[in-house]
């Protein structure tokens, strides 16, 4: 039998902003999984800003995304053909590693993880229960340990992480106050996420806002943006605050942060802690049981965009990186 793979290749690397000609539609043909290997169909591809920086050759925490070769990216999906004793046929999975942007895979069935699919949509695996849940999760609990006569903030707010962030401090008791771009989602994080404020960085005199929405100052803050929002939040920081810092979008394509409130970390004595979510493993299964229990108990709300099919993963990334997802940003293959 001879399967139909569709890919995305990265064929160029971004000077500055990426643009749709750095990647390529690709197409190969996949035989049959040989002795403990399973052929898949790749359902929901998880589109993450991590990407943007392995598009670059720069030094990071992770090697380059190699050129010609399949985007990374984590999938959920079906069992198609199994010659696995853990998987049959029909059988749903979440990738260990993520399978890339394509529609089919053939990989050992140690490869795959297999996901009740009837509890939560097949598709949560890639966000919620998945990386940017187990990232929302770890900063939140671990790094920030919100309290009740807090004041969180967290940027991106109404994004695959920051959404969750926001959900758990309230659960903790803690004062939250969102930033995010547009008065739709500022809305959206208010009256269904239960923010106590959320501040539209796009509009104007929102530093006034934000001034305003923190009348006692901020004691913890999930960084997900960088650049001026944080410089502009350093300076409301309490003594002893804390920062998580998850992600830094806003200089993804090269732009400058220049930060003029650094000050703010020595006279608040402020704990800054930068971490990445593939070191912390262990958490994940805790993480992701909580936030399922959340969410199915109605208690966590959890918000996808989602793009239809792999040709146009490219342009939903792009847009993903500038704010045009609205949630989590997936891709149904
Ligand atoms: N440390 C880790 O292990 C780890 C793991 C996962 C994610 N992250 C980081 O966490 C952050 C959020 O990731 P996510 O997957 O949840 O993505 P997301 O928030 O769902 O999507 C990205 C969002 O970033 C915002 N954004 C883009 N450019 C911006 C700019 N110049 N200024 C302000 N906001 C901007 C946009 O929201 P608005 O429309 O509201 O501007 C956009 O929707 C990213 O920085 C990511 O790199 C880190």
């Amino acid at each position: 039998m001879t399967t139909i793979n569709k890919q995305i290749h990265l064929v160029r690397r971004p000077v500055g902003e990426p643009t749709e000609a750095c990647f390529a539609l690709v197409e190969k043909t996949l035989g049959d999984p040989g002795p403990g290997q399973v052929l898949v169909r790749n359902r929901f591809l998880s589109l993450d800003p991590y990407m943007r920086g392995r598009m670059d050759e720069a030094k990071s925490y992770a090697q380059p995304q190699a050129l010609n070769e399949v985007m990374v990216g984590a999938t959920s999906g079906e069992v198609l053909v199994s010659n696995h004793p853990d998987f049959k046929a029909g059988d749903t999975f979440a990738a260990k590693f993520g399978l890339g942007w394509q529609t089919h895979a053939i990989v050992k069935g140690e490869h795959i993880i297999k996901v009740d699919a009837s509890r939560v949509p097949l598709s949560y695996y890639v966000g919620l229960l998945g990386m940017p849940g187990a990232t929302a999760w770890y900063g939140t609990m671990k790094i920030l340990e919100p309290a009740a006569g807090q004041t969180l903030v967290v940027t991106a707010a109404t994004g695959a992480v920051g959404g969750v962030v926001g959900q758990l401090a309230k659960a903790h008791g803690a004062r939250v106050v969102g930033i995010a771009g547009g008065t739709a989602k500022c809305d959206y994080a208010v009256r269904e996420m239960g923010f106590d404020a959320c501040i539209d960085y796009k509009a104007p005199g929102w530093k006034e806002a934000f001034k305003a929405a923190t009348p006692d100052g901020v004691d913890r803050v999930f960084e997900n943006v960088g650049g001026e929002i944080f410089d502009t939040i350093l300076a409301r920081m309490n003594p002893f605050g804390r920062i998580a810092v998850c992600g830094l979008i806003s200089g993804y394509n090269g732009t400058p942060m220049p930060i003029a409130n650094f000050r703010s970390v020595l006279v608040n004595k402020l704990r800054i802690q930068g971490f990445i979510i593939s070191d912390h493993l262990e958490f994940w299964p805790q993480a992701h049981k909580e936030l399922a229990d959340l969410v199915t108990a109605g208690r966590l709300k959890y918000r996808e965009s989602v793009a239809e099919g792999l040709e146009s993963a490219p342009g939903a990334f792009l847009a993903m990186l500038k704010g045009g997802n609205f949630g989590k940003q997936i891709v149904r293959l």
